[in-house]
């Protein structure tokens, strides 16, 4: 699964110095091999959430300000998106944040210990719109086998997209999976506002005139509904 095409984009000096000092407290370095150690990383134990794709950061800073009674890690490929977040976690003073520039996919294969994760956010995945890219997309039946390892029962997976045809993507991909509930409903998409901050590509979506789409989804293996 090749969800990103590295496109490095010029950090400004901020995401440089970023990158360089701030590292040392929100970066999370990812072994290469064995699980991160999330107790040691956050330095407490407590409920985890995780940003996939979390593009300049800011949404995620203000979820987990928001929201201190439990950790948020954030993955981003994208090296500047990494330095401004950096930058705005230093701006809020939050401490229950960590950040790993890795492959969200890897890090979900190899790096998460099982029910690690009690809440996931997809927001604004990269729509890939061209048919022969859609096996691009993040959102596919590969990543929800990954997700249901690391997960708690009981956790949410909260997806939103501006594109209409990634949302009923969405929908495709996840409504046939037993383990995964329609908060709002079978293909229901929840009623605005969706409760979430809203993020710089959602903006970027709206000015064009794009209707958002959110999906949150329980996660029910069988063992758990019984
Ligand atoms: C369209 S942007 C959305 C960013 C942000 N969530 C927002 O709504 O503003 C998608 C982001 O996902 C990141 N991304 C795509 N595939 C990824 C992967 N496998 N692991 C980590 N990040 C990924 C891209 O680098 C990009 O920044």
């Amino acid at each position: 699964m090749r969800t990103f095409v590295r496109r490095e984009g010029r950090l400004t000096r901020g995401q440089a110095r970023a990158l360089d000092e701030l590292w040392p407290h929100y970066g999370a370095d990812v072994p290469e091999a064995g699980s991160l150690d999330l107790d040691a990383l956050f330095g407490r134990r407590a409920p985890r959430v995780l940003d996939i794709g979390f593009g300049d950061g800011e949404a995620l800073v203000a979820m987990a300000a928001g929201d201190p009674q439990r950790d948020y890690l954030g993955v981003e490929v994208h090296r500047p998106g990494v330095g401004h977040c950096l930058l705005c976690a230093e701006q809020a003073g939050v401490e229950n944040l960590r950040v790993a520039a890795v492959d969200a996919v890897g890090l979900l294969r190899h790096h998460l210990p099982e029910r690690a994760l009690e809440a996931v956010y997809i927001l604004f995945p990269d729509p890939w719109p061209k048919k022969r890219h859609h096996k691009r997309r993040l959102v596919q039946p590969a990543l929800l086998d990954l997700l249901a390892a690391c997960m708690v029962p009981g956790g949410t997976v909260h997806l939103a997209t501006d594109w209409a045809g990634y949302a009923e993507w969405m929908l495709d991909t996840l409504e046939p999976d037993p383990r995964f509930t329609n908060t709002a409903g079978p293909r229901a998409f929840l009623p605005p506002p969706p409760p979430r901050p809203q993020t710089k590509f959602e903006r970027r979506g709206l000015g064009k005139g794009h209707t958002v789409h959110d999906l949150i989804y329980r996660f029910e293996p069988a063992a758990a509904r019984g």
